[in-house]
C-alpha cells in the first residue's frame, strides 16, 4: 500500500519517548518529515540520535523543546511551525491515583498538558488547516476515557473529555476538508506506563519491582507495543483513511469486553 505521506510535514508532541517516538519513526519510514517536541532538550537529542542511528536523515527531523502545559509555549510552537499537514497530539503525563491521592494542584497541572494542551494546539492548527482545506489531527487519548477506573480517576476524566472533544471537532471539521480522529491505547510499553505500574505494584503487591507481574493477565499476556499504536496512527492519518473523522479507535486487545481475570 502506498500511504502517500512523502513530502508531508508531521508535528508530534511528546515525540522524544514512548508512543510519540514510535509514531515519529513510523512517519519517517513512510518518507514524511517530522517535528518532535518535548520539554527536555536532552531527551530530544537522544531521540534524534536514535532516529539517525536507525538510518533516518537528520534533514527530515526538527526538534523543539517547550512545555505544552503553557499556552504561551503552544502559541510559540505554532508561530515557529505554522505550516504542517498532520498534527499528533500525544504529550501527556497524568499520574495514577484515586481522588484522594490527586489533589487539586496535581489535577489541574496534569490537565494543563493533556487536556488544555490538546485543545490549544487543535484550535491553532485547525484554523490554519481549514483555511488550506487540508490536514489531519490525531489525538492519542486513552482507554480510561471509556473504561474509567477509580485508581486512574484524573486520567479517566481527562480522556473522556478528549474523546468528546475529538468526536465533536471531527464531526464538523470535514466541512472544510480537515479530518480529526483519536486513538485510545490501553496499557502500552513506555516509561510512563512503567512508572504507573510500579505504583500499582506497590499498592497491590507491596513491591514496586514486581510490576511486570501485572501485565501477564492482559490480552496476549502483554502490554501493547508502542509500534502497534504508531502504525495505526500513521495509517489513520494517510489518505487511505480519507473518510475517518470524529471517531476514536480503541486499541485494547479486546480487554474492555474481557477484563483481566483475578
Ligand atoms: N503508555 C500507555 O500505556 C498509554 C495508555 C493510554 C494513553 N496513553 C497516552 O499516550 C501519550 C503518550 O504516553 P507515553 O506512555 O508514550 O508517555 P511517555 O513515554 O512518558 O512520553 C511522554 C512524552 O511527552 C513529553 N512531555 C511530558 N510532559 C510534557 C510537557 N509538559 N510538554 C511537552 N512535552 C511533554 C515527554 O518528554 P519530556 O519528559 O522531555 O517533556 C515525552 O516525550 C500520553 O498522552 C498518554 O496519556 C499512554
Amino acid at each position: 500500500m502506498n500511504l502517500n505521506l512523502k513530502n508531508k510535514t508531521v508535528l508530534i508532541t511528546g515525540g522524544s519517548k514512548g508512543i510519540g517516538l514510535s509514531i515519529a519513526e513510523s512517519f519517517l519510514a513512510e518518507g514524511a518529515s517530522i517535528i518532535i517536541t518535548s520539554r527536555d532538550a536532552g531527551n530530544l537529542e537522544k531521540a534524534l540520535s536514535h532516529l539517525t542511528s536507525t538510518g533516518f536523515k537528520s534533514e527530515h527531523i526538527k526538534t523543539e523543546a517547550l512545555d505544552l502545559s503553557k499556552s504561551s509555549d503552544c502559541n510559540a510552537l505554532y508561530k515557529k511551525f505554522p505550516n504542517i499537514d498532520i498534527l499528533i497530539n500525544n504529550a501527556g503525563a497524568i499520574p495514577g491515583g484515586n481522588i484522594f491521592e490527586i489533589d487539586e494542584e496535581k489535577w489541574r497541572a496534569s490537565w494543563e498538558l493533556k487536556v488544555f494542551g490538546y485543545i490549544n494546539l487543535t484550535r491553532l492548527y485547525l484554523k490554519n488547516m481549514q483555511e488550506k482545506k487540508n490536514g489531519v489531527i490525531c489525538n492519542i487519548i486513552g482507554m480510561a476515557g471509556i473504561a474509567p477506573r477509580y485508581e486512574y480517576i484524573c486520567g479517566a476524566a481527562a480522556n473522556s473529555a478528549l474523546i468528546a472533544f475529538t468526536q465533536a471537532i471531527g464531526g464538523a471539521s470535514v466541512r472544510s476538508g480537515v479530518r480529526v480522529f483519536g486513538i485510545n491505547p490501553s496499557a502500552t510499553k513506555s516509561d510512563r506506563m512503567e512508572t504507573m505500574l510500579k505504583k500499582t505494584a506497590t499498592d497491590k503487591l507491596g513491591d514496586a519491582s514486581r510490576w511486570m507481574e501485572l501485565t501477564t493477565a492482559l490480552p496476549f499476556g502483554r502490554m501493547a507495543e508502542p509500534s502497534e499504536i504508531a502504525h495505526l496512527a500513521v495509517f489513520g492519518c494517510s489518505d487511505l483513511c480519507g473518510y475517518l473523522s470524529g471517531t476514536v479507535i480503541n486499541v485494547d486487545g479486546g480487554q474492555n469486553f474481557n477484563p483481566p481475570q483475578k
